[in-house]
């Protein structure tokens, strides 16, 4: 196996996806098709993502709701199989692995979700949740798994003995930091996180963060880190990609994409970020909601929402390009007339 693919700037690159799509048909029953005439519906909730991720970063994946970043999350951890493109983890096509190195994978690619009540078995102590993958995947004696639960607990900031205890008599950040050990526990490389923190209360949103960074820093973690938030975004990311009904729509370094971002959603984005720190600033709500996904605009999905948006933006779907540091999809700016607009206020890290 090609244990890792080099970048042209010889960063180690992890994940692959090319055009990456996924639809799902959400057609009217075959009786209803018949009677009434009604024609298949398909709902295309990822439609050609492409992005890299590179070993020890934090890309993330940043849009409103229903803009298909869980469904990119399931399709990297194969929950959904593709409808279209390509998904590569160092160097191997997913599609194309043997069962052997499908296994392999599933050790070393882990996920956290959102909501960590709804992932822990609540009738189950949390000495066996997060010993779970070690009885699946490891030939580790009761008294072995036991130790090694006990330092995964200590790893995430609680104690050996919480073991012996249920989930339901943990707070939520520790029912996350729960999540998070049972992750951790087949030494995985990368981990998809889901929206980890938004169901976490602001205080204790930047502890679980900060401890996902040290993780990350001690452990050489990659994360692909989805979340609707882009002060949290701010907070994690190297990288972030923004996505819109189903595509990404820009995607550069944070700095760069804080600082000088392109694309007008992005921009829409930016002057509506929420604040995490509880200072009550003020926030500025994001014009029109996203349209019906199953009837999507023509040419670019933006165009109804879009202050810059012309006759060829009606038609013709913009191609994700290069602009400088940049890579955004978006007609203005690939005919220069799209200011680029800077955030002197950006959200404040970790608070
Ligand atoms: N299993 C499914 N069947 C039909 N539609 C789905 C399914 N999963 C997601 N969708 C639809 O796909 C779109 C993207 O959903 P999702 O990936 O969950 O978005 P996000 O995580 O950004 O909120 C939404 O319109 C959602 O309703
Ligand atoms: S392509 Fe047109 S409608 Fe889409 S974001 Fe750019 S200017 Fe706006
Ligand atoms: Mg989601």
């Amino acid at each position: 196996m090609n244990r890792h693919t080099e970048s042209p700037n010889n960063e180690k690159v992890l994940l692959k996806v090319r055009d990456a799509a996924r639809w799902f048909d959400v057609s009217p029953s075959w009786l209803e098709r018949i009677i009434y005439r009604k024609p298949k519906v398909m709902l295309r909730a990822v439609d050609g993502v492409s992005f890299t991720l590179k070993k020890g970063e934090t890309l993330a994946l940043v849009g409103e709701s229903g803009c298909g970043k869980s469904t990119v999350a399931r399709l990297l951890t194969g929950l959904y199989p593709l409808t279209r493109g390509s998904i590569e983890f160092e160097g191997v096509e997913l599609t194309s692995m043997t069962e052997k190195q499908q296994h392999a994978m599933r050790k070393r690619l882990q996920m956290i979700f959102q909501d960590p009540y709804a992932s822990l078995n609540p009738r189950w102590r949390v000495g066996r949740i997060i010993a779970e993958p070690l009885q699946t995947h490891t030939s580790m004696t009761a008294e072995q798994q036991r130790e090694r639960v006990g330092e995964l607990l200590e790893q995430v900031g609680l104690t050996a003995t919480d073991q012996n205890r249920y989930p339901h008599q943990f707070s939520g950040g520790q029912r996350q930091r729960i999540s998070i050990a049972r992750a951790l526990a087949l030494n995985p490389e990368f981990i998809v996180c889901d929206e980890p923190t938004s169901a976490l209360d602001v205080s204790v949103q930047a502890q679980v963060l900060n401890l996902m960074k040290d993780l990350q820093r001690e452990l050489g973690l990659s994360y692909l880190f989805i979340s609707h938030n882009l002060a949290v975004v701010h907070h994690v990311a190297d990288r972030v990609g923004v996505m819109y009904l189903g595509r990404i729509v820009e995607i550069a370094d944070r700095n760069q994409l804080f600082g000088q971002a392109l694309h007008p959603y992005t921009q829409m984005l930016l002057g509506a970020i929420p604040d995490i720190s509880g200072s009550g600033r003020a926030r500025i709500p994001v014009a029109g909601e996203v349209p019906n996904p199953l009837n999507p605009p023509a040419g670019c999905t933006f165009n109804p929402r879009c202050p810059l948006a012309n006759d060829r933006c009606r038609v013709e779907i913009p191609t994700l390009l290069q602009q400088g540091l940049t890579q955004v999809a978006c007609h203005a700016v690939e005919e220069g007339r799209a200011p680029a607009v800077s955030h002197a206020e950006r959200p404040e890290a970790g608070s």
